[in-house]
């Protein structure tokens, strides 16, 4: 199996969202699922379940409720959650009081940052053997409980975040991102004037979705991303994770 270099896998990486009907091959699934196992996570408490859905009704089910094309033509869909299920029955088999952490927003964002990095490796692992694949954020927000029952997530479960992976169809532009100087600033946060910059960018992101291969929108960055934003205050997240068993109070 012929692999990337890390710099290379970093640096060319793009979503995909069109596949081929070729599946991943054991060797290569073997290599996501090892990168998945040797992610960084918080005290090593792995606070994170993956759910790797091959089954096609399955995908298509997903479909239904998320939306997103990818899910069914890809060949796999991840959902990455955040797990306190796993640990919270061994607490309970051997008789140790779990703590409510899963109930504060640090235990919260501790098994989202698991997740999330679970799911990066699962990135970086895939892109460096060819493979592609788009994170599915809608997977969160579509409908969690319709999720949670078609996945059998128990209480403690959460999906963060899909993942569609696939042998690539199509090698879109790559889009451009803001410069180093906007998205990493030295010794504290800047505190020069970032409007010139942002308006380069904004003009940037333009001109690229005016002549980007493929689909071509007249959209700007600001506006746009303003517009997900809007779209996202009608998601009801805490209801749904006080539904999946997260009890968020402090
Ligand atoms: C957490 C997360 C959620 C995302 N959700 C979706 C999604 O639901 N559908 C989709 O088509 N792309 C989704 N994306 C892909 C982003 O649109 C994409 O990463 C971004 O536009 C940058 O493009 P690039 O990945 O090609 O660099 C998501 C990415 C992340 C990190």
């Amino acid at each position: 199996m012929e692999s990337k270099s890390v710099k290379e896998t970093l640096l060319t990486r793009r979503s995909i969202r069109r596949f081929e009907r070729e599946a991943i091959t054991a060797e290569q699934l073997d290599l996501i699922y090892e990168a998945i196992r040797n992610t960084p996570t918080s005290y090593n408490g792995q606070q994170f379940t993956v759910i790797d859905i091959d089954d096609q009704e399955l995908k298509e089910k997903l479909y239904e409720i998320i939306g997103q094309k990818q899910i069914k033509t890809c060949n796999r869909f991840m959902a990455f959650c955040i797990d306190y299920n796993r640990i919270r029955s061994f607490a309970k088999a051997e008789g140790v009081e779990m703590p409510g952490f899963c109930d504060t927003m640090d235990g919260v964002t501790v098994g989202i940052v698991d997740a999330s990095l679970a799911m990066m490796s699962a990135v970086a692992a895939a892109d460096s053997i060819g493979l592609g694949c788009c994170c599915i954020g809608y997977a969160r927000t579509a409908n969690p409980k319709a999720v949670a029952e078609l996945l059998n997530l128990p209480d403690g479960v959460f999906v963060v975040c899909g993942l569609s992976l696939g042998v690539p169809r199509e090698m879109p532009d790559m889009k451009p991102k803001m410069p180093a100087s906007l998205l990493i600033h030295h010794n504290g946060y800047r505190q020069d004037d970032m409007l010139p910059e942002l308006k380069a960018y904004d003009a940037e992101i333009r001109q690229y979705n005016a002549t980007r291969s493929g689909a071509t929108t007249d959209n700007d960055w600001l506006r746009h991303i303003l517009s997900y934003y809007s779209e996202a205050l009608g998601y009801k997240m805490l209801e749904a994770m006080r539904e999946r068993g997260f009890d968020i109070r402090k």
